[in-house]
């Protein structure tokens, strides 16, 4: 399958009072076409940063190195410009609060077919009809009747569901969904899932999915990649992420999401104790160490690269940043 993200080194670094802060340190990882990638980690851990990187959408204050490469076209350092001609286009963001995307003085009829008059070229009545469609893709209950409303007429799930449409009008190779679905209520959360699970496969577009709930990615995900304090630790197939979890962040992170597989929900939540480094004086060995419970001296000493582990499939790697041996056990 074709490579539709290729990210090499990215960092990026936040300029403050007192000092710079490193959000995201030193990212490599990929995307193929259809798949979805699910991006897991506490919150402050550089999962939004690293994608609004890549989408040139970064606070005044930072600025990033490295490369992002979508179908080979170099998007760290281009101008607004030029970002404007691959933004909506080729990849789209959706975020938790859709009224981030969209305008609330305009009508829904008329937010959506003026992208495809402007980018597409469409005449108005060919834009409507387009658009119109596109509400229907995403599921939206007598599409034509909610047309013509504005944003706040429509309830928090159908709002999100706009901007979904908003986001795929022209046909982007990459959807990055940022939390997209933290904000409803369990119902409706699943409902979101299911449609962009069905878009995933109906239009092969790839999609990253960024949460701090485990349990969102195991739907829809195809592989995970757990971050901790700015940096990518474990990455994997996610069926061997929650089977064989080789980091002891990601046992951790497993260990305190509610099980999808438990029903009557008294099986025992357990936290992480402590709390993630600061990002301006980050520990010279492995960030996880000071709260790790199988820390040794190397772990301090020590930055833990990303290595291959035993599972994994041939087309899919599982790789883990941890000193730590390969076992089996560490599943909770
Ligand atoms: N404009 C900014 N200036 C300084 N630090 C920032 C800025 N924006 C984000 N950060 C820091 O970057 C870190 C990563 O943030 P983020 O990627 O948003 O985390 P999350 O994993 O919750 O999405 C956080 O610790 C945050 O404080
Ligand atoms: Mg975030």
């Amino acid at each position: 399958m074709s490579t539709i993200l290729d990210v090499q080194g990215l960092t990026t670094v936040f300029k403050t009072h007192d000092g710079d802060v490193k959000a995201v340190n030193d990212l490599s990882f990929s995307i193929r076409a259809g798949e979805a990638l699910g991006v897991v980690g506490e919150s402050g851990s550089g999962k939004s940063q690293t994608f609004l990187a890549i989408m040139g959408l970064l606070a005044s204050n930072g600025y990033s190195t490295g490369s992002a490469k979508l179908k080979g076209q170099e998007l760290i350092g281009l101008s607004t410009r030029e970002l404007n001609k691959v933004r909506g286009l080729k990849m789209s963001m959706i975020f938790q609060d859709p009224m981030t995307s969209l305008n609330p003085y305009m009508r829904i009829s008329k937010q959506l077919s003026e992208v495809l008059v402007q980018h597409k070229g469409m005449s108005e009545k060919e834009a409507r009809a387009k658009a119109l469609d596109m509400l229907d893709l995403v599921r939206i209950p007598e599409a034509r009747k909610r047309f013509d409303m504005y944003p706040h007429e429509f309830s928090g799930g159908m709002r999100q569901r706009v901007m979904i449409a908003m986001a795929l009008l022209c046909e982007p190779e990459l959807l990055i969904a940022d939390e997209p679905t933290t904000a409803l209520d369990v119902t409706v959360q699943a409902q979101i899932l299911d449609l962009l699970g069905d878009l995933k496969r109906e239009m092969n577009t790839a999609i990253v999915m960024i949460t701090h709930d485990l349990g969102v990615v195991a739907g829809i995900c195809d592989h995970v990649q757990v971050m901790y304090a700015g940096r990518i630790i474990e990455s994997a197939p996610v069926n061997d992420l929650f089977g064989n979890p080789q980091h002891p962040y990601t046992a951790g992170l497993l260990a305190s999401s509610p099980r999808l597989d438990v029903v009557n929900g008294d099986e025992k939540l357990v936290t992480i104790a402590g709390q993630p480094p600061n990002l301006q004086r980050l520990p010279a060995g492995c960030s996880f160490a000071p709260r790790c419970p199988h820390a040794f001296d190397r772990c301090r000493a020590e930055l833990p690269l990303l290595r291959k582990t035993e599972d994994g499939t041939a087309e899919d790697t599982h790789v883990k940043a941890c000193h730590l041996e390969d076992h089996k056990g560490l599943a909770a």
